[in-house]
């Protein structure tokens, strides 16, 4: 049984469950707000109430750095999962945003600890926009459950679903069959650079394959990221 602890209220869960690291005991840790969320690269994660807020610490004993993609390709179906549960059919914009007609619906931090070739530890750090009013500047390129249905939903349930979903093994035939945007026309930021370019495939270690003009190229999640 995994250790699972809630809070009204955090700077971050997953600032929360780093704290715990040297504990060495898996823990999930969930919060009804931040106050601090984290993003991707530096960035801040709008956490209002009425949003699922999860971090999964999990320690390893054999899990080769090769395997990584993994993690995130499993965090990312368990997400899929959960609001396909609800009616809710989203896509996994390569490589672990979640989105629903074009915004964002769910976004996820994946923080590894290496030792040699393996990974020892994992923090997964989970946002879903349930009933969260989202802020002024998000609402074009973000969106929630309810605004997609038109319903309430009980972000104690959707959280305990998430939980269940986080606990089943990576799926990655599930992955690529809830990968979204492949065979389309989009803009890759590269470094400084807005390049156009088609997206092809996601390969078994979390490679994104494009075709930018006559080439044909393999790219890492540190190089890239896609703009719709
Ligand atoms: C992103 O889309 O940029 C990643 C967002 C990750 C947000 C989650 S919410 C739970 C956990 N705690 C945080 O501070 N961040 C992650």
């Amino acid at each position: 049984m995994i250790k699972i602890e809630h809070f009204e209220e955090l700077t971050s869960t997953q600032e929360y469950v780093k704290s715990k690291w040297s504990e060495g005991q898996n823990l999930i840790v969930t919060a009804d707000r931040q106050t601090s969320g984290r993003g991707t690269k530096g960035r801040s994660f709008s956490s209002n109430e009425g949003g699922v807020y999860v971090s999964k610490l999990t320690f390893y004993d054999n899990f080769p750095t090769k395997d990584a993609f993994k993690i995130m390709a499993g965090s990312a179906v368990a997400v899929c999962e959960t609001l396909r549960a609800y009616g809710i059919w989203a896509c996994i914009k390569w490589p672990n945003d979640i989105f629903v007609n074009d915004r964002k619906i769910s976004g996820m931090l994946i923080e590894n600890v290496f030792s040699g070739r393996y990974i020892t530890s994992s923090a997964v750090g989970i946002g879903i926009n349930v009933c969260n009013p989202l802020p002024d500047e998000l609402r074009d390129i973000a969106t929630t459950m309810r605004l997609e249905t038109g319903k309430v939903f009980s972000v104690d349930e959707v959280r305990r679903r998430l939980i269940e979903e986080l606990s089943k093994p990576a799926d990655m035939q599930k992955y690529q069959r809830y990968l979204g945007y492949m065979g389309e026309e989009v803009t890759l930021i590269l470094g400084d650079e807005c390049v156009p370019a088609t997206l092809l495939s996601v390969d078994e270690e979390g490679g994104l394959w494009v075709k930018i003009g006559q080439e044909t190229r393999r790219l890492t999640a540190a190089e890239v990221s896609i703009r719709l």
